[in-house]
């Protein structure tokens, strides 16, 4: 059994011990999986390249870990509980024999749609089971899974497709959000006319049964596709590193980039992660409320749960509908036990008022958990108190799509919290801050850079396609160190503290987002010139989307104006990237060297232009009072 550690004696030495000796420890912990042949070497690794190996030669199948292995002994606990959208639906249960039989049956179905080892299949699907199922049938016969998120827009869909070069695409016929019934396919047929060549085949699985358009030499139903096929499936036999996943995430510059993950580290690093961040008990109901089209779905919603034999629930709404009150209702009915939620959910839900909390049963909550963006105090408070009843310790977590599971957190019951600290790193995971010259920044009650200095299982292998892309975001900054591009601060006690990205990264609502990515949207409008995208301070949200535009001559920056370039972004990413506040300026400052200088850009966007720093070496010093005046700061 996968180790849970239990008292704070416990958590030093292990922690101690898992740097002493890494690959013991790791060794250790991976011989608690089922492996169809053991590894030859523990670790062998060179930050330069990067070149990252973990439990090489070993052979094994994740879902063998994940259904077969759970077969004995709890056949028939429930593995995935589904709560539908529709509060007066019935909630859907899929024991581990229920799940074992419909993955099989998925995974014949892809097989016998000439699917095979390493081919890529997308998915475009919102947060229904058989998401999940589709998922762990890629695991099963060797495909590799691309889950792009369900809110993407077409454009954005086939540049994922394209990239990976997907083979098949599977995806819902509609998607039920609230009140709104969004057409999934219909964005897949949209896709589909922008050059993804490489699919093959559609597989559509009908989630509310709208219309659809149909193309028959393309397009499969789920149903059809598993029809009489057999409920057993032989796993494919992968090496440690044969390719798992692919997940694409933004980044300072470009377009997203796919983040691969691979199969032997990445099991032993969720399954671990997971029995010790939310001490599951077996009997347990665990709730993660992230979508699977982002990493915390795919490593605390589907494999870390399931690798460790849990009961994971999957929630198909949203937390407003029919009201503020839907995740207290659903804790109280399925008596969660721990509960997994972002920032930007809980600022939401307090600004609704204390009423929808109040009035449900919590008391089943052990532990409650925080991810994707820093908390602010007012609501670490709130969640502490209302939801937690001060009885259940909040893990805020501090992770990232390209380090696969979590980094930095809180042990529940064992380490201590305090608000707004992710707090002490998991055993086996060793950050160390950094200053701009990469020289370590050591003592306590201090301010860096986070890089980590030693490779942990389930990090990150490569960028997908583009390896030299790999090296130069995440190892080239400092030698011999990943950069996670987040700043950190350590207490007087040692406890770390996330403050943010530091690059042109932005984090809204917990979504990750490049402001190029966003620029490079606003810029198709076709009566823009140039755009300068930054972050800034929201109640809500963490940061909002403030765009700087300098448009055509003529061009009127009213209401029309601004709706038709968030129609632009819409088209260009999705709704997730409208910007929350526009600007049409004359012109942005730049640097001799023709680099905008965002930083004064996100001084006037927060609202305080005072202190703006030394402007004089700017190419156009005096645009900035244009601006000033142009925002009213
Ligand atoms: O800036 C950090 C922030 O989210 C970034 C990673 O985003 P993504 O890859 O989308 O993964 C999110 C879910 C794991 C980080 O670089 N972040 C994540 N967790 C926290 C956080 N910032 C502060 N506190 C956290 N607990």
């Amino acid at each position: 059994m996968t180790l849970q550690i239990k008292s704070l004696k416990q958590y030093k030495k292990v922690y101690q011990e898992s740097v002493d000796n890494p690959e013991q420890f790791w060794a250790e912990q991976a011989a608690t999986f089922q492996w169809q042949k053991k590894w030859d070497k523990v670790l062998s690794w060179d930050f330069k390249k990067p070149d990252v190996k973990w439990f090489e030669g070993g052979k094994m199948n994740i879902t063998e870990n994940c259904l077969d292995r759970h077969l004995k002994d709890r056949a028939d606990q429930t593995a995935i509980l589904w709560e539908p959208n529709d509060p007066n639906a019935k909630t859907v249960k899929y024991s581990y024999q229920d799940l074992y039989e419909e993955v099989c049956r998925f995974g014949n179905a892809l097989r016998a749609k000439g699917i095979k080892k390493g081919d890529r299949v997308c998915f475009y699907m919102p947060m229904v089971a058989e998401l999940a199922i589709g998922v762990l049938a890629c695991a099963r016969i060797g495909a590799v899974h691309s889950v792009v998120f369900a809110g993407f827009s077409a454009t954005a869909l086939a540049d994922r497709i394209k990239d990976a070069s997907c083979k098949m695409v599977i995806c819902s016929d509609y998607n039920a959000r609230g009140a709104k019934n969004i057409p999934v396919k219909q964005v897949v047929d949209e896709a589909m006319l922008q050059g993804c060549t490489s699919v093959e085949t559609v597989i559509v699985h009908k989630n509310t049964g709208g219309k659809v358009n149909w193309e028959p030499a393309r397009d499969v139903w789920w149903s059809d596709a598993v029809y009489r096929r057999q409920k057993h499936c032989k796993p494919a036999a992968m090496s440690s590193e044969d390719m798992l996943f692919i997940l694409y995430t933004s980044g300072s510059t470009g377009k997203p980039k796919g983040v691969v993950h691979t199969c032997g580290g990445y099991m032993v690093y969720t399954c671990f992660s997971f029995k010790n961040v939310f001490q599951y008990e077996k009997g347990d109901v665990y709730w993660c409320t992230a979508d699977i089209g982002w990493i915390t779905g795919h490593s605390y919603i589907v494999y870390g749960p399931l690798l460790a034999g849990a009961t994971t629930m999957m929630f198909e709404g949203v937390p407003t509908y029919p009201d503020a009150g839907r995740f207290w209702q659903i804790c109280e009915k399925h008596k969660v036990n721990q509960f997994y939620t972002a920032p930007t959910a809980i600022r939401a839900l307090m600004a609704k008022g204390d009423e929808y909390v109040e009035k449900y049963d919590l008391s089943d909550l052990k532990v409650i958990g925080s991810v994707g963006e820093p908390i602010n105090v007012e609501a670490w408070n709130w969640y502490n108190e209302k939801v937690g009843k001060g009885n259940a310790p909040i893990v805020d977590t501090w992770w990232q799509t390209e380090t696969g599971g979590i980094m930095i957190t809180p042990l529940p019951g064992i380490t201590d919290t305090k608000p707004c600290y992710a707090s002490y790193p998991m055993p086996g995971i060793q950050p160390i801050l950094v200053d701009s010259q990469g020289v370590l920044v050591e003592g306590n009650d201090v301010e860096g850079l986070l890089c980590v200095k030693f490779p942990w299982p389930s990090m990150i292998r490569t960028t997908y396609g583009d390896h030299e892309r790999c090296r130069q975001v995440y190892f080239s900054s400092f030698e011999n160190m990943y950069f996670t591009g987040d700043g950190c601060r350590r207490d007087s006690e040692g406890r770390l503290r996330i403050i943010g990205r530091v690059d042109d990264v932005i984090n809204v609502s917990g979504h990750r987002m490049g402001t190029a990515e966003v620029e490079n949207a606003i810029n198709e409008h076709p009566a823009v010139i140039e755009s300068a995208v930054v972050g800034y301070p929201h109640d809500i949200k963490g940061q909002g989307i403030f765009a700087y535009i300098i448009a055509q001559e003529g061009t009127v920056g009213d209401a029309g104006f601004e709706k038709s370039i968030r129609d632009v972004v819409v088209k260009e990413i999705g709704p997730i990237a409208k910007p929350d506040k526009m600007l049409v300026v004359p012109g942005l400052p730049k640097t001799r060297s023709g680099k905008i200088m965002r930083r004064i850009l996100r001084k006037i966007a927060s609202g305080d232009a005072s202190n703006l720093g030394d402007i004089s070496t700017l190419l156009n010093p005096d645009v900035v009072a244009v601006i000033k005046e142009a925002a009213g700061v």
